[in-house]
């Protein structure tokens, strides 16, 4: 059949701005975003970031006031990360209830009780001197197994410091299951384990180095995903489920819309995605060149992700977006 020209017409849809929004299939709202945040000991001021303006490395005073802000603004949850003042080849501050991180978990949780959803970064990167995610063997390479034993006593940490929901970013295999068995084990039955199922090798967590202070020796592509398989991420997505994975993550976002999708389709559990350091700053530095509408392209990205199936975003510019969405009267920006 031809189509009679003129009957149909998709931009009848799109003429003011109500109907637009009326039509809109995905929309963002503050409660999907979570804030991802940098808290660094023995630091007397918050640290600006070069490669990421616009966000800092927090002193324990700042973290906190940025996180009553965020939670003020209705974010969904907050994501911290810890840098400690010394490293080491075992990542030792990682699990030491003094450590920064758990010391900023308590102090978050004690603040905002159950306001709000407190995350830990469950990995070791932040904490080694060599900047791996997991512990070496002694011809260099990342060790999996002697590693899951870092993992499940840094779980255990975590949870005692009072994070609800782990963050598993380190991509060793079995590392659900070591978490989960660890915290079950000593009664943390409730604590959320959060999988990055599909992590990939990638060139854009660029500025995170410069965040949590590493210089990473060599790169992660024993363990990270080449950025050429999709598939894989469908295998370690299934391998996630059957350890217990309570919750499950793509990452980065932007080059990786499709297996966000394909692992949105077959997820039984929440999926979540992260907009990585690199996605950040690539809007931002753009913006500031006057190449991009800053706004439009934060909008714009968030929404992408939300169309390919993210139920809830890991971002930066979680607490701005929040608070344009919550002054807005139509939950839409533009
Ligand atoms: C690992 C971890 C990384 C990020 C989050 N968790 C770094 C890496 O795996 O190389 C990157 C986040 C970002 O780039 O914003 N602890």
């Amino acid at each position: 059949m031809t189509l009679v020209p003129g009957t149909v017409r998709p931009r009848r849809l799109r003429t003011t701005p109500a109907l637009r929004r009326l039509v809109s299939e995905v929309r963002v709202h503050p409660a999907d975003l979570i804030l991802p945040m940098f808290v660094k000991e023995t630091l007397n001021e918050p640290a600006p970031l070069d490669s990421m303006p616009g966000v800092v490395q927090h002193t324990l005073d700042s973290l906190l006031d940025a996180a009553r802000e965020a939670v003020e603004a209705g974010v969904g949850g907050l994501m911290l990360f810890g840098i400690p003042e010394h490293k080491d080849d075992d990542g030792s501050q990682a699990d030491d209830p003094e450590g920064i991180l758990n010391r900023a978990l308590t102090l978050l949780r004690d603040d905002l009780g159950d306001s709000t959803v407190i995350m830990a970064d469950l990995c070791l990167d932040e904490f080694t001197s060599h900047g791996h995610c997991g512990v070496l063997d002694a011809h260099g390479g990342v060790d999996n197994d002697a590693t899951l034993d870092r993992y499940a006593s840094m779980a255990l940490a975590q949870a005692q410091a009072g994070a609800q929901v782990l963050g598993l970013s380190g991509m060793m295999d079995g590392q659900v299951a070591a978490c989960r068995e660890a915290l079950d084990l000593e009664g943390f039955t409730d604590v959320v384990v959060m999988a990055y199922s599909a992590k990939y090798a990638s060139a854009f967590f660029g500025p995170f180095r410069e965040a949590v202070d590493s210089e990473l020796q060599g790169d992660r592509k024993t363990y990270q995903q080449d950025p050429a398989n999709g598939r894989e991420a469908m295998r370690e997505l299934e391998l996630d489920l059957a350890e217990g994975a309570d919750v499950v993550m793509v990452k980065p976002g932007t080059p990786y819309l499709d297996v966000l999708a394909e692992v949105a389709c077959e997820s039984p559990v929440p999926v979540w995605a992260y907009q990585v350091s690199g996605e950040y700053a690539m809007v931002e530095f753009a913006a500031a060149a006057g190449a991009i509408d800053r706004e439009r392209a934060i909008e714009e990205s968030l929404i992408g992700f939300k169309r390919a199936g993210a139920d809830a975003i890991l971002t930066y510019w979680a607490t701005e977006v929040a608070q344009g969405l919550k002054g807005g009267a139509s939950g839409a920006r533009s």
